[in-house]
């Protein structure tokens, strides 16, 4: 086998769109990537879509890893059969869809038939790994890595133990993400909508809460965003944003702390999407901005500009070494 290509073994575990996108990331470090899923046409169609994907990477230059389009495409394989993806693998990941009773029966079948080396992954957005791994004899090796779509261009990867998950477990995920060049953060305990979820609802909390108390409109507290703390925002944290806004964190916390807890105190309630009076008029404004026959066209402008913004990050972290 020539240097490039590396003999261990990776499963994916159902192949929509999030399963693709890892078995391409696994592949583009030459990891040997096997397919499953449920639907055999699911891998087929898989299979010829991650040939597309990597070919027209490879065009626009955007082609991860030092392995070319077809040597990467020559490290996927499908299989219709569970048992032969997971024997041997070094990490499966899970890509099944959001929905706890269908996880929990897969993992009883990947139970079944994993060894006691192999790393058991769910790219679950928001299921705790406890929910569906406590029942398991290999429980110790499930763990939760949730990526952020898309994730070829958004690197964050959560990784997220259930209680019982071996630390040496999390910390061999941690290292593969490195090494399929993800930006993994280990979270210390699982814990509800883990930590990008948690802070994406408390920022649209507080977007809802704007334009139902008449304060902005839609387009206007989306501008805030989109114009202003996402520009900062895509290359600092909001702490280091503020250690950056002040004469370091302490200086902050001096100048701001007080004003910043007393403007928090008047948020308000959390508000309940599914019974808000707000809701209409808000669906209403956001239809005439994307309508929704227009939602793939701004998904694929989305997408580009993500794609733009990952060349760029990738420049401008070299130029700055921390
Ligand atoms: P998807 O619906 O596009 O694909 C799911 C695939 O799993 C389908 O091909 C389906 O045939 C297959 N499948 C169903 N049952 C199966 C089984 N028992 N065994 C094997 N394959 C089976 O779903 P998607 O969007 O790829 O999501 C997968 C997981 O990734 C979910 O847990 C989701 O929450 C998570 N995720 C999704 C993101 C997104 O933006 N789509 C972002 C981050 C995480």
């Amino acid at each position: 086998m020539a240097a490039n290509f590396k003999s261990e073994k990776v499963g994916i575990v159902g192949s929509g769109l999030i399963g693709r996108s890892w078995a391409m990331l696994f592949a583009s470090v030459g990891y040997q990537v096997t397919i499953f899923d449920i639907i055999p046409k699911q891998v087929s169609d898989a299979l010829a879509d991650i040939k597309v994907q990597l070919k027209t990477l490879e065009k626009d230059g955007l082609l991860r890893g030092t392995l070319n389009a077809d040597q990467q495409y020559q490290c996927i394989k499908g299989s219709s059969d569970l048992a032969t993806v997971v024997k041997g693998a070094v990490f499966v990941q899970e890509c099944v869809p959001e929905n706890l009773d269908l996880k929990k029966k897969l993992y009883v079948d990947l139970d079944k038939v994993v060894d006691d080396k192999t790393i058991l992954s769910s790219s679950t957005s928001c299921i705790l790994p406890s929910y569906f791994s406590e029942s398991l004899k290999h429980k110790s090796q499930v763990i939760v890595s949730h990526p952020v779509n898309p994730p070829y261009y958004v690197p964050l990867v959560e990784i997220v133990p259930a209680p019982w998950t071996k630390p040496e477990v999390a910390k061999k995920t941690k290292e593969i993400m490195l090494e399929i060049g993800q930006e993994p953060v280990l979270l210390s305990r699982e814990i509800d909508g883990f930590v990008l979820n948690r802070i994406q609802y408390a920022i649209l909390n507080e977007a809802w809460r704007l334009v139902s108390d008449g304060i902005v409109n839609v387009e206007d507290i989306d501008k805030v965003i989109s114009e202003g703390l996402g520009m900062r925002y895509a290359f600092l944290g909001s702490l280091e944003t503020a250690h950056l806004n002040a004469e370091g964190m302490k200086s902050y916390i001096e100048r701001y702390g007080e004003t910043i807890y007393n403007v928090s105190k008047t948020s308000g309630e959390i508000p309940r999407m599914t019974q808000s009076t707000s809701a209409n008029d808000i669906c209403e404004q956001l239809n005439k901005l994307v309508p929704i026959e227009k939602l793939p066209e701004r998904r694929a402008w989305r997408d580009a500009c993500l794609t733009r913004l990952s060349i760029l990050k990738k420049e401008m972290n070299k130029t700055y070494k921390k």
